[in-house]
């Protein structure tokens, strides 16, 4: 077999039009083959749910000390975070927070994310028509996770784009990408200038990093970049999950009325939205030898892009995969990674979803779109949503 033969495509997986609707394209390159060879980047993408989950298990062959994004001008320049890492350095630096994400101290958290749901569903609900980016999901993840690493509330409002223009960090290195370097710059100074004694609050997320590094469990220079991956990592993730779910529960209105009758389906209903439109549509792992895979060979050395989102709607794996299923409960989706990179915040998340939907079972009859859902198409191997206007039919007393 010669190279023309084994399964390659021209697609440009960053191309503007895949960023704005990845599914089509996923298909397409799915059925070409598991791993195929995107000959417009020289490099392979992995597409089936399988190859994907085997790849995320085996970080030996796998690295991600190499580089867990895109381009070698970013991996050079982002520090070392557990994403970033492999053991033992990962699982150390991901120690330092482990405690605060164990389901023990997310229960300590639900009373405070309740509030705040209720208080964003109230306000949303008197309002009745809502642009629901702006009113509810943006809202709820960037106070919650900007309380618990103790960052002040002024000057919050950076939080947000920052977090948006690191994401970018994680495509290719082009203009793209250059236009968000002002936002970049200002995030990463106020990162600076935030992880200190004097900014944070006490018993904080934050103030826990710089504890490990007094106590010699991790060095003064991992101190930003931990901050930095947890505060980019839990915001934009869970603002577009947060609009995947009300979007899948606006155009299912059945889905709705199973939630209104069942709430205990609202898991259920996160998994299955992680599923069908995860945020993180790719992850990046660099090969340490050659790996032979779906009939090809990878050389050692190279970075491969693993297509969590392509896996998550194979055929192979799931039936009906295209179909938001409220019932279907997909525990075993890669939505939030796998194995040793498992997304560390998962259960945060999944609560602060389970506030914002109960908060809204509890308040609104039921759910209207008065116009076009724009999808968001500028953060490449990320989906999103930009727009999502809705009007929420209050309970009747
Ligand atoms: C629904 C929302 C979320 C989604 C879809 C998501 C998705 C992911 C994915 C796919 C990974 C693995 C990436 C890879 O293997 O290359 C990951 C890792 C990670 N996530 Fe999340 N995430 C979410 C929420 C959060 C939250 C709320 C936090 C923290 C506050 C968080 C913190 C992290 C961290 C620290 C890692 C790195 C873990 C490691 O490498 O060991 N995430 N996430």
């Amino acid at each position: 077999m010669t190279l023309a033969d084994l399964p390659q495509t021209d697609i440009d997986i960053f191309g503007d039009a895949t960023l704005r609707d990845p599914n089509p394209v996923w298909t397409t390159i799915r059925e070409l083959g598991s791993v195929v060879y995107l000959s417009s980047r020289d490099t392979w993408l992995i597409t089936r749910y399988e190859e994907v989950r085997d790849t995320l298990s085996d970080w030996e062959s796998f690295t991600s000390a190499k580089g867990t994004v895109y381009s070698d001008e970013m991996s050079a320049m982002l520090g070392e975070t557990p994403l970033t890492t492999d053991p033992p350095l990962h699982d150390n630096l991901r120690g330092v927070l482990s405690d605060k994400l164990a389901p023990r101290a997310l229960r300590k958290l639900n009373a405070h994310i309740t509030e705040r749901a209720d208080l964003l569903v109230s306000e949303a609900v008197e309002a009745g028509t809502i642009e629901a980016m702006d009113g509810l999901c943006k809202r709820l993840p960037v106070d919650i996770v900007a309380d618990l690493i103790g960052l002040p509330v002024e000057g919050r409002e950076i939080l947000l784009p920052g977090a948006e223009a690191m994401f970018c960090t994680f495509g290719p290195y082009d203009e793209r990408l250059l236009a968000k370097m002002p936002a970049i710059e200002e995030f990463v100074g106020y990162m600076n200038h935030v992880t200190s004694r004097d900014v944070l609050q006490p018993d904080s997320w934050g103030t826990a990093i710089l504890d490990a590094v007094d106590d010699g469990r991790i060095q003064q220079e991992h101190a930003v970049p931990l901050m930095s991956a947890y505060l980019i990592a839990g915001m934009d993730t869970t603002v577009h999950t947060l609009g995947f779910y009300l979007k899948n529960l606006v155009e299912n209105p059945s889905a709705w009325a199973a939630l209104k009758e069942d709430p205990t389906l609202i898991g259920s209903g996160f998994e299955e939205t992680v599923r069908l439109g995860s945020p993180v549509q790719l992850s990046y792992r660099v090969t340490t030898r050659d790996v032979e895979m779906g009939g090809q060979v990878l050389p050692a050395n190279r970075r491969i892009i693993l297509g969590t989102g392509a896996a998550n709607r194979d055929p192979r794996h799931y039936e009906n995969p295209d179909t938001f299923d409220i019932r279907r409960n997909p525990v075993d989706h890669l939505a939030l990674g796998y194995a040793t990179h498992a997304c560390a915040g998962q259960g945060l998340a999944r609560l602060e979803a389970k506030a914002l939907i109960t908060s809204l079972l509890n308040r609104v009859e039921s759910l209207d779109l008065v116009g076009e859902i724009e999808g968001q198409s500028h953060v490449p191997g990320f989906a999103g949503i930009s727009r999502l206007p809705l009007q929420l039919n209050a309970l009747r007393n």
